[in-house]
């Protein structure tokens, strides 16, 4: 079905979120602050950051000036690939304006896009990364996938002093 139903013709169907699911999460741990956030919204491809999430991102970034971390599904930065761009997080504009004033933002990271990147913006190091089945292709306005990209996913190395080294291991087969 993934190989033969072109992206355009599929019909996308809502399905209810499971109750046990948290949509904003914190992990706060002795040298960092991880933001955890549910974009998604129900029967879409495009999700959102809503202005209840931006201000729970402000609170939390207000009352901990640890080095902090946001992660989300969906991208917040343009990869350049006009079909996914018009299906990334709605209110990104938005969410970067009221991130301004937060030096200790670090990174953004997000999937969605299928593919590997990094993007820097507002100081900001901004991650997307590859999907765990298959890949789309960087830098393409039509939706095409990428024959050659194995499923991969995205170390991130959080150091004691706010630094980050992140990279991408693909799979063998
Ligand atoms: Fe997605």
């Amino acid at each position: 079905m993934v190989k033969t139903c072109h992206f355009f013709q599929r019909e996308l169907v809502a399905q209810p979120a499971d109750s046990r699911l948290l949509s904003r999460h914190v992990i706060e741990t002795e040298y960092w602050q991880l933001l955890l956030l549910d974009s998604s919204i129900s029967g879409k491809v495009a999700g959102e950051i809503t202005p209840a999430d931006i201000n729970w991102l402000c609170e939390r970034l207000s009352s901990c000036d640890k080095p902090a971390l946001i992660a989300l599904h969906h991208h917040i930065v343009p990869v350049d690939s006009d079909w996914i761009d018009t299906h990334m997080a709605e209110n990104t504009e938005s969410f970067w304006q009221h991130m301004a004033p937060f030096e200790q933002l670090q990174v953004v990271i997000s999937g969605h896009t299928h593919q590997e990147q990094v993007r820097l913006r507002q100081g900001v190091t901004v991650y997307s990364t590859p999907s765990t089945c298959y890949q789309f292709k960087p830098y393409e306005d039509d939706f095409s996938y990428d024959e050659h990209a194995l499923p991969g996913y995205r170390w991130l190395q959080l150091a004691n002093n706010g630094t980050v080294a992140s990279w991408v291991e693909r799979l063998d087969t």
